[in-house]
């Protein structure tokens, strides 16, 4: 999704961009304060796979601010913004990325990353981390940090194969992260995306959200703040009752796909959307996706059984099925949020990616020391982050008397 300021080159366009984001990231730049003096990641060398738009090229100048190297991808083939990517290159040592890769050149730039032979790696997904595995390419590697749901999911299964062959840092797993950025910044950036590809009213929409894990709360809360009617579908019978008390319809996907004129999976799993499921829709339905994968709505099947009618607005693909109705589809199946619009809120990626750094700096502080498993955030960092972000938004935290402290620990 390329917004160029009128008559501003790409690279200048770009540059606005970042500075926008920039003035808006008060935590990221406080830690750049805080340790630039000290030059931390002097000799290391950072490679990073993350969607590259201007929150992410700003972490990325912050960590260089800090004394790395640093590389960058993007972490999925349309999500690099083409204007930010040609601005990073005159801030950091590589840019390899732009919108629209094939799989072919999405894995010859992750590779170019790894032959610059990376001592940190900051992920959104893993797809770098897994890479290195396979490929044999871990040797440099002293630890990954790691953004998502998924990439934390696929990390702890190489965990528990005994095949990581490093450090990673969960920082998805960080209350300072899931509660915020999963919940608050993908309700308000799946939305966004929604609005920017298809121009039209949630208000009045039957929306149905797959999955009620954090990311889909919060999708599901921010469109029935706009006034759609929302249904959930889960899986997980705790899930599926909190979503019932919190007074959305919850039903099966068979059943939602027959009345809902929107769909958003936010589940991480695969084949959410079946086919059989788009033979029973109405006819010019929105299909969307908030998960890390195009796995979610089978694309697969729509490409091989339904007609490719072209892109009807950017972002927006329509099909025509066996059945002679059409489906939409947004931003290809893939993340909506980042292929049709801009990512998360900048306060809410200033959280996120201060975690980042803090846990690329933990991980750095403690070359050596730590085992080849996946670990948490430390407390103390989290808390830190958080405290940071209410201190620099001016937001007052009460403190606990010595007697109210005391007695929260007493049994009497
Ligand atoms: N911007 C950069 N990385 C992001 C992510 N993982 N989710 C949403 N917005 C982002």
């Amino acid at each position: 999704m390329q917004h160029q300021v009128k008559d501003l080159s790409l690279k200048d366009a770009g540059k606005k961009k970042i500075e926008w984001a920039s003035q808006r990231m008060y935590v990221l730049n406080e830690l750049v304060r805080q340790y630039v003096n000290e030059q931390p990641f002097k000799g290391v060398r950072i490679g990073m796979s993350l969607h590259l738009e201007a929150k992410t090229a700003y972490l990325a100048m912050a960590l260089k601010k800090l004394g790395a190297e640093v590389s960058i991808t993007s972490s999925n083939p349309i999500t690099a913004q083409d204007d930010v990517a040609a601005a990073l290159t005159e801030y950091v040592d590589h840019v390899y990325a732009w919108r629209g890769e094939t799989p072919e050149e999405y894995e010859f730039n992750h590779k170019r990353i790894l032959e610059l032979k990376p001592n940190l790696i900051i992920d959104d997904g893993a797809d770098l981390s897994i890479m290195a595995i396979k490929n044999e390419m871990y040797y440099s590697i002293f630890g990954v940090s790691e953004e998502t749901t998924t990439g934390v999911r696929r990390l702890k299964a190489l965990e528990k194969e005994g095949i990581l062959k490093f450090p990673a840092v969960a920082v998805n797993d960080a209350k300072g992260k899931y509660l915020y950025d999963n919940r608050f910044g993908s309700g308000q950036s799946v939305v966004d995306g929604l609005i920017r590809s298809t121009n039209s009213m949630m208000g009045g929409k039957e929306a149905v959200v797959v999955g009620y894990g954090w990311v889909g709360k919060g999708v599901a809360e921010r469109l029935r703040g706009l006034g759609a009617r929302v249904t959930v579908v889960e899986a997980d019978p705790f899930k599926a009752l909190e979503a019932y008390f919190d007074g959305y319809k919850v039903t099966n996907m068979e059943e939602a796909a027959r009345y809902g004129d929107l769909f958003v999976t936010c589940t991480g799993n695969v084949k959410v959307i079946t086919g059989k499921h788009m033979l029973n829709m109405k006819d010019g339905v929105f299909l969307s996706n908030a998960g890390h994968f195009d796995v979610e709505v089978d694309m697969a099947w729509l490409r091989e059984n339904a007609k490719y009618l072209g892109e009807a607005r950017p972002n927006v693909s329509s099909y025509m099925l066996p059945n002679g109705r059409r489906v939409y589809v947004l931003a290809e199946g893939r993340l909506v949020n980042l292929g049709a619009a801009d990512g998360h809120p900048i306060e809410i990626m200033d959280l996120s990616f201060s975690l980042q750094l803090q846990s690329a700096l933990y991980l750095s502080e403690n070359r050596g020391k730590l085992q080849n498993r996946v670990y948490n955030v430390p407390e103390e960092v989290d808390k830190k982050v958080v405290e940071t972000f209410l201190d620099l938004n001016g937001i007052k935290l009460e403190k606990l008397t010595e007697e109210q402290k005391e007695y929260l620990e007493s049994w009497r």
